[in-house]
Formats: structure tokens, sequence, C-alpha cells
């Protein structure tokens, strides 16, 4: 197969609708005007013969697919990423071997504001990567902060509840801060790491040209010889890293919810295009799935940089504006299950949902399970199997096989063992509901220890802010009782006497715990 420069671009070309001069038509291709209706006199009833009108009413009936349960305030741009090196000592990834330059597509998105809502909210932001690679999309789908709040995907429903809006007001209660939210922050303590990191000043990020990518779990890399390395994923912004303090954030979003999207818009028009260099933490796969004490299947913690220094991989910058916005970012559909042979995934029972919930998601979002055959959807390389039929399926399959394996010509299976392997992982277990073991508090101790005086009273505020907001008292106090006390007793002070509580006398936390300042430069390496 010959390829040109870009794959991905020469692939959309024949989907491209230009109507620009053309001749109104109906649906049917037939020419007919459709600006004034079909009536019974120049002042007379509209007429149910109108039958183009009526199409044009009911196709605009229609016009909106939901928005996604979560990150749906969202935009993107296409790229490429370049492998800066040979890495099938470690990989079988197509994407990451010598001078192997991939297409891709990125979405940047927020959590918990729905569409329409403000992109420099204090919030989780999504950073999801879809690399058309030479052997199959790679999906890299990320937030802007490397942990997460929860380490079992089975409490993602009650997480994402908690943080929306309130059942019985249909909104939060203080606006961003609110009852539910720090009632379930109060019931799952291993998510306190990651909402200090959510209240510093990395939880509002100016603009996606310096924000950073993370994903989070740990996955595993796969190399031709079978053997497996686990490693953790972040895109790092070539520009550094920039935020917010609230009172800007507040000004940006009274004047333009959408600041982030023209921001990225306007540079990429200008010529200035942001580029991020992939880093990637490497660790033993022993079996144990630990490294330096640090459990790699607990997605609410970080390895930091001084105990795993993170390589260079590769290099993306993005260079072109989507042509239509329903088409391309709202229509591009991510999932975490989209790995190419050389990836594969660890026991982390926060991954393994989010395994099923995409693709789920995406039958139900875009209405049909072939949602992969959408032109952004579409890998570079061909698509042979037997999924077959559904809503809106556009191929003309050639000949009468559908199954496979076959007898009479049909698409040849592939080897099984080279596509999703996992080295010698074996499992052996008792099968139970079992709670994950979670180091609660050091890391949010550590990372509270390193932050600036000046980082310190922004979080303090942010926490003043939320709790501030909060209408139970005792949610109030048992959040710095039992969280905030346990991660740092001055903290836990400061933060009760900004909303009136009792303060809290006696300090759980352990001062010894070590500082690691990088972990928070990771993410914040320009100033304020
Ligand atoms: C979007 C589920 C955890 C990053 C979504 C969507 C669902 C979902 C249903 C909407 C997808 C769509 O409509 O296309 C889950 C579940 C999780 C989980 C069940 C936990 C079990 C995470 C984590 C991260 C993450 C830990 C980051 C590492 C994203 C991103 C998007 C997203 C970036 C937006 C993708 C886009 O731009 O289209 N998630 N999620 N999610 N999720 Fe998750």
């Amino acid at each position: 197969l010959a390829f040109s420069q870009s794959p991905k671009q020469d692939q959309l070309q024949p989907f491209l609708q230009d109507t620009l001069g053309q001749i109104e038509t109906t649906d049917n291709g037939a020419q007919d005007n459709t600006a004034n209706s079909l009536r019974a006199g120049p002042r007379g009833h509209v007429l149910l013969e109108d039958t183009t009108v009526r199409k044009k009413m009911i196709h605009f009936d229609r016009e909106r697919q939901p928005e996604r349960v979560v990150h749906a305030l969202g935009h993107g741009a296409y790229g490429t990423f370049e492998s800066s090196g040979d890495w099938s000592n470690i990989t079988s990834a197509c994407w990451l071997q010598n001078n192997v330059t991939s297409d891709v597509f990125v979405r940047f998105s927020v959590v918990v504001a729905g569409m329409g809502g403000s992109e420099v909210g204090r919030d989780t932001h999504g950073f999801a990567t879809k690399i058309y690679s030479q052997c199959g999309n790679q999906d890299l789908v990320g937030n802007h902060l490397p942990s997460f709040f929860i380490n079992d995907g089975a409490l993602f429903p009650d997480l994402v509840h908690a943080v929306k809006a309130e059942a019985d007001k249909g909104f939060p209660t203080g606006g961003t801060a609110h009852t539910t939210a720090y009632d379930f922050f109060t019931q799952r303590p291993e998510g306190s790491y990651q909402l200090m990191n959510v209240l510093s000043d990395l939880g509002i990020p100016r603009d996606v040209r310096h924000i950073a990518g993370a994903g989070v779990h740990t996955y595993r890399f796969i190399n031709d010889a079978g053997e497996s390395t686990l490693f953790k994923w972040y895109w790092q912004p070539q520009l550094g890293l920039r935020s917010l303090v609230y009172d800007e954030a507040t000004k940006i979003a009274g004047k333009n919810n959408n600041f982030q999207r023209v921001d990225l818009f306007n540079s990429i028009a200008a010529g200035l295009f942001p580029k991020w260099d992939l880093l990637i933490q490497l660790f033993p796969d022993d079996g144990t799935y630990m490294f330096k004490g640090i459990d790699l299947l607990d997605p609410t913690k970080v390895v930091p940089n001084e105990l795993n220094k993170p390589l260079k991989f590769g290099t993306m910058t993005l260079n072109r504006n989507p042509t239509n916005f329903f088409s391309e970012p709202e229509s591009i559909a991510f999932a975490p299950s989209n790995v190419v042979r050389g990836v594969t995934f660890v026991p982390d029972a926060l991954l393994q949902w989010r395994l099923m919930s995409y693709d789920d998601t995406h039958t139900h979002r875009l209405g049909s399970p072939n949602n992969y055959l959408l032109p952004v959807n579409r890998p570079v390389t061909p698509v042979n199997n037997n999924f077959r039929d559904g809503y809106m399926q556009p191929e003309i399959y050639v000949g009468a096989s559908t199954s496979s394996p076959d007898g009479i010509g049909g698409v040849i299976g592939a080897n099984a063992a080279s596509t999703l392997d996992y080295g010698n992982e074996t499992i052996n277990g008792a099968i139970g509901r079992y709670n994950v073991i979670s180091d609660d508090f050091t890391q949010a101790t550590s990372f509270w220890n390193s932050l600036d005086p000046y980082a310190q009273q922004h979080t303090v505020d942010a926490y003043r802010f939320e709790l501030g907001n909060v209408a139970n008292s005792t949610v109030v106090s048992t959040y710095i009782n039992e969280i905030l006390n346990s991660i740092d007793n001055c903290l836990a002070r400061r933060v009760a006497f900004g909303v009136g509580a009792p303060l809290p006398t006696i300090s759980k936390s352990n001062k010894s715990i070590p500082v690691y300042p990088s972990e928070f430069k990771l993410a914040n390496q320009g100033k304020l």
C-alpha cells in the first residue's frame, strides 16, 4: 500500500461536501427551493404537500445527538505524531518505530460542564488523542492531571452523579461547589490527592496549548519477543504550562465561554502550531504491579519523576483545524480499548471498566455500532471483518461470506497471539467483590508540602470556596476532620477557620513524608 504524507487527510477528501455556489436540491437530489413554504395562496395555509420543507423540518428536529455523558464540552484539531526513535526493543507498536510519523486528532474537553458551559472552569480537563497509525487506531484517552478520584470503575457513575447538577434542583448548590460532591469525597478518601490537584493552581488551565496530558493508568508494552514492560504516558506541552487564578477564570468565562477553542483555532490558523512531547515512565513487569512501594494498579496515585524519570518517545504537533465541528470533534469516538499490537492492559479495576464503557456509550451517543465507519473515526488501514449490518451501515460488502472462519474465501483470521498479548501474566484468585486497598493520604501530604506558600494559599482559598458552599454542615466538618486533617493539620485549620468550622486539633498526618517538587512542576513548568 502506498501512503502519502497524510493518509488521514487523503482518506477524508472524498467525504468533503462542498455545497458552495451549488443550486439547492431536495434530499433526493431534485432541484427545489426551501426558503418559501408551499401555500394555498400568498396569505393562505401551508400545504401538507410541501414535502421538501417538511423534510427540512424533520431533519432539523433531529439535528442533535446526545452530548457525551461526561466531557461534553470540547473541541479539537488534527496533527501528526512523530516517534523520536526505535522503541522496538520495548514495544511492537508500529507508531513507535524509527522514523514513523502518524496522523492524529486530539480532542480537549471539560468533564463536568455540559455543552455551552465554560471552558475555563475548575475541573479535570480531558486530553484524548487518536493516532491513525499504519497498524490501526491507537487511542490515548487521558486527562490533564496524572491521577484520578476513584480506583474501581464500579464507582464512576456515582462519582459523576455526585459532581454534576444535584438531582432535586438541577444545579449544584453554590455554583461549582456542592453538597453531593463533598459528601462523595468524604466517603471516598482515596480521591483526596486528585481533589487537591484540582483545587490547586493546576485546576484551571488557561488554554489547551499550555495543557498537559496524562494516561493516569499503567498500561503494558509488548515487544516482538512477547516481553512485557509496564508504562505510564504523559503529554508535556513544549510551551510549558499556564493556569488561571479563579478571578481571571470567572472574568474570562463571563466574556467568552469558548475561550480555549478560540485560542487553539486562531493559533493554528495563524500557523502557530502547538507541540507536545510524549513522555513515558517504564516499569519492570515482575508480576507484582508495584514500583518502589507505589501500587501501579491504583490510578489515584502517581509515580513521582524523582523515582522514575520519564523518557521522551516522540513529539506531537497540531497543525490543522477541523473542517466541520459536528462531523469531527463532536462525532469522534475515543476508546481506551482501541490499541494496536504492542500495547495491552493491566488489571486496574478503573481501566477495566473503561475498556467496556466507551464502546458502549458510542453506540448510544452516535446511534449505531457502525460509528467506527464515520470519516473521523475510520482507521487509515482497511477494516476487514464480519461486523455486519445495523443502522446506517454505509459499506456495500462483496461476496456471500459473513462468518469467520469460513471455507468459501471470506476474511482470513489474523494470528491471535500477535495482537492482544499479555506477556507472562497469569491470574489466580478467589472470585469476590474486593475493596482496592489504597494509601489515601501520603501523596496528598507530599503534594501539599511541595507547594510554594502562594500556591498553598490559592489551594486553601479553593477549599474554603468549595466547602463554604456546601449546604450540609456535617459534610463540611467531616471533610475537614477526616480528610484534610489526615493530610495536614495546618491545612485543615486554615480551611476550617475560613469557613467558620471548629478547628481540628489532633493531626493524623505524618510529617516525615518525602516531598517531590517535580510532581508539581510536571504540570506547572512555566510561571503561573
Ligand atoms: C469520556 C466513561 C474514567 C478520560 C468518557 C465518556 C464516557 C466515559 C462514557 C463519554 C465518551 C463519549 O461519549 O464518546 C468513563 C468511565 C471511567 C472513566 C466509565 C471509569 C471507569 C476516565 C479516566 C480518564 C478519562 C480515568 C482519564 C485518564 C476521558 C476523556 C473523555 C472521556 C478524555 C473525553 C473523550 C472525548 O474527547 O471524546 N468517559 N471514563 N475517563 N473520558 Fe472517561
